[in-house]
């Protein structure tokens, strides 16, 4: 079975083949992610029109390599499955309108998938990872626990009360002025940094249960910020470096909890999402795993962050359960990963 999976949901133009080998390797016939970084670096963020208008100029050759690089035509194209949301409206539109004419004109079976199952499913595309396990979902507009029961079945354990995760380090890397996408720039800066120099407050410290802030975090950097000491490229990398390590510490805490909170048919604590490609943070999920007798899984870097093979995946996952969807179905800029029973 080749499934044609297309992501449209952010501000990456995205097209994928991915088929139901046996073995995790050979799934990935094709994986094009076209970024439209370049168009929205000057305001330091996605703007919703740029990215809309972007996705319908490259919706179209994005999709055509795709199907080159898996050597295939539509004529070998069992189904499709397109991100039907959550995500930013004009540019779920173009995706999902592109995959209903293929597959309407071409009488393939047709799936819209939610953005999140995308990320949530990824571990079992590349790593065959068996249900249920803990899910950290941790991107530029999600952060949350999950307890993946099965296909369609996700009890969500604990929630961002502001911010996500991936925002808090877009806004703090514009803070500072050093880059877009900021999580990358951070991540890369605190490399040469001394992640003691600056001691930050730890969100929600004590409290039982698994949610997450991150928004005094965000007013300490500002604070700090405005004292005028961060003033030479080692004091940013020293900021950058203090920022991630008490982001780290919040998740490993949270993370503690949500493992507190699931049975021991949970064997794997998995992340997902853009700031899984965070490899300190994905070093220290690993240690915490690791102590608490649990296997950490996180998929490869190029898969953490949005891509379409994820969502070809999922839609696998369901149309193997013999699930599709209508032609009638809209785009949802919402869409609780609890709302997805099957
Ligand atoms: O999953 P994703 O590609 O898009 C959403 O669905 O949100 O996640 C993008 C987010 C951005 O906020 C970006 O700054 C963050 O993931 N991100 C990172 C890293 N790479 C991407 N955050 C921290 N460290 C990274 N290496
Ligand atoms: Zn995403």
């Amino acid at each position: 079975m080749n499934i044609l999976g297309i992501e449209t949901s952010c501000d990456e133009t995205a097209a994928a083949v991915v088929c139901d080998a046996n073995d995790a390797v050979s799934r990935i016939r094709s994986n094009i992610v076209f970024s439209q970084i370049s168009e929205h670096i000057e305001y330091g963020g996605v703007v919703p029109e740029i990215a809309a208008r972007a996705h319908l100029h490259y919706i179209r050759p994005t999709i055509e390599s795709a199907l080159l690089q898996a050597n295939l035509t539509l004529n070998d194209i069992d189904g499709i499955a397109v991100t039907s949301g959550p995500g930013l409206i004009g540019g779920v539109l173009v995706g999902l309108m592109a995959a209903k004419a293929i597959a309407m004109t071409h009488n393939i079976p047709f799936l819209g998938i939610n953005h999140l199952e995308g990320h949530a499913l990824t571990v079992r595309l590349t790593n065959n990872v068996p249900y249920p396990y803990l899910l950290l979902l941790i991107s530029g507009g999600h952060c949350q626990f999950v307890a993946v029961e099965s296909l369609g079945s996700y009890r969500v354990l604990g929630r961002t009360l502001d911010d996500a995760a991936g925002e808090a380090f877009d806004k703090v890397a514009k803070m500072m002025d050093v880059g877009y996408p900021g999580g990358p720039a951070i991540e890369q800066l605190a490399k040469t940094g001394n992640s003691e120099r600056f001691v930050l407050p730890r969100p929600l410290i004590g409290r039982k249960d698994c949610n997450f802030s991150f928004s005094g975090l965000k007013t300490s950097v500002r604070t700090l910020l405005g004292k005028g000491d961060i003033v030479n490229r080692q004091d940013k990398a020293d900021l950058a470096a203090s920022f991630q390590k008490v982001v780290a510490d919040h998740i490993i805490d949270r993370a503690s909890h949500a493992l507190s909170l699931v049975d021991e048919r949970y064997q794997y604590l998995v992340v997902a999402g853009g700031v899984a490609a965070n490899e300190y943070i994905r070093n220290r999920l690993n240690t915490l795993a690791c102590k608490r007798k649990r296997i950490f899984v996180a998929p490869p870097i190029k898969l953490c962050t949005d891509n379409a093979a994820m969502i070809a995946w999922a839609g696998l996952e369901r149309f193997e359960a013999g699930l599709t969807s209508e032609f009638d179905i809209s785009p949802k800029p919402r869409w609780p990963l609890e709302s997805l029973k099957i």
